[in-house]
C-alpha cells in the first residue's frame, strides 16, 4: 500500500493537492493515498491516547515510582515499618489492613535470594538489631510453610543454620538482628517491626 503511494508521488512529483481525478494518480492509487492519510491520523490519535494514559497513571497512582517513603528494588516497592511493631496475629488481622493494605501492599513475602539479600542489607541500615517479621508461617500445618498473603507454599525459604527448631511452638518467622538477619522460626506472639511490599505499577502501555 505504502509502496504504491510513494511510487505514484515520485513518478508524478506532485506532493500537494492530489485529487481523485488528478492525472497523477488513478483511482486505486488515490484510494491507497487516502487510506495512508487515514492510517497516519489513527497513528497520531493512538499516540496521543498513549500519552493520556501515562498521565492518568501518574496522577492516579503517584506511587508508581514507589513514592517517598518506599524503597525500590527490582519490580517491587518496600516500606520498612520500624516504629510500629506487630505480632503475627495482629499482622494477619489488623496491622496489614491498617498499614500495608492501606498502602495497597502486603506483608513481606520473599521470592528469591537476590530479594532476600536486598532486605537483609536494608535491615542492617537500621542498626537496631531488631527482629523483623516476614510473612512466612506454618501455623495451619506443622512444617508446611506458606506466605500469609497468598496462602501458597513458599518456593523460596532461607533458614539460618539449625533452624527451624521451634516445631509447633514457633510457627512464625523473623529476620533475627543478632544473627545477621537470618531466618528463625519464632513464636507468633513475638512483637516485631515489619515490612510492606507492593508491586510497581508499570508505565509501559505499549
Ligand atoms: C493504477 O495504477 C497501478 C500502477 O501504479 C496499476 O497496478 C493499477 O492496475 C491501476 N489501477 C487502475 C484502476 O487503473
Ligand atoms: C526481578 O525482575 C525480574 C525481571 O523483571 C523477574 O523475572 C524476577 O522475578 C524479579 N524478582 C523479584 C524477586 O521480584
Amino acid at each position: 500500500m505504502k509502496i504504491i503511494f510513494v511510487r505514484a508521488l515520485i513518478v508524478c512529483g506532485c506532493v500537494t493537492s492530489v485529487k481523485a481525478n488528478d492525472v497523477c494518480l488513478n483511482e486505486t492509487e488515490y484510494d491507497f493515498y487516502m487510506l495512508g492519510n487515514l492510517v497516519k491520523d489513527v497513528e497520531k490519535r493512538i499516540q496521543s491516547l498513549r500519552e493520556n494514559v501515562k498521565e492518568v497513571i501518574k496522577t492516579r497512582c503517584p506511587d508508581s515510582s514507589c513514592g517517598d517513603e518506599w524503597v525500590s528494588f527490582n519490580n517491587s516497592c518496600y516500606f520498612f515499618e520500624n516504629i510500629k511493631s506487630a505480632t503475627f496475629e495482629e499482622a494477619r488481622a489488623s496491622i496489614i489492613t491498617q498499614y500495608c493494605k492501606q498502602k495497597a501492599a502486603n506483608l513481606l513475602y520473599v521470592e528469591d535470594d537476590t530479594e532476600n539479600s536486598f532486605i537483609v542489607k536494608m535491615l542492617g541500615r537500621f542498626k537496631s538489631n531488631n527482629n523483623w517479621l516476614n510473612g512466612l508461617t506454618d501455623q495451619s500445618t506443622e512444617g508446611n510453610w506458606k506466605w500469609i498473603d497468598t496462602n501458597v507454599p513458599a518456593r523460596f525459604i532461607k533458614w539460618a543454620p539449625n533452624e527451624p527448631q521451634g516445631r509447633t511452638r514457633e510457627n512464625c518467622v523473623a529476620y533475627i538482628g543478632t544473627n545477621y538477619y537470618r531466618w528463625h522460626d519464632i513464636t507468633c506472639s513475638s512483637k516485631c517491626p515489619f515490612i510492606c511490599k507492593k508491586r510497581k505499577i508499570s508505565l509501559n502501555v505499549e
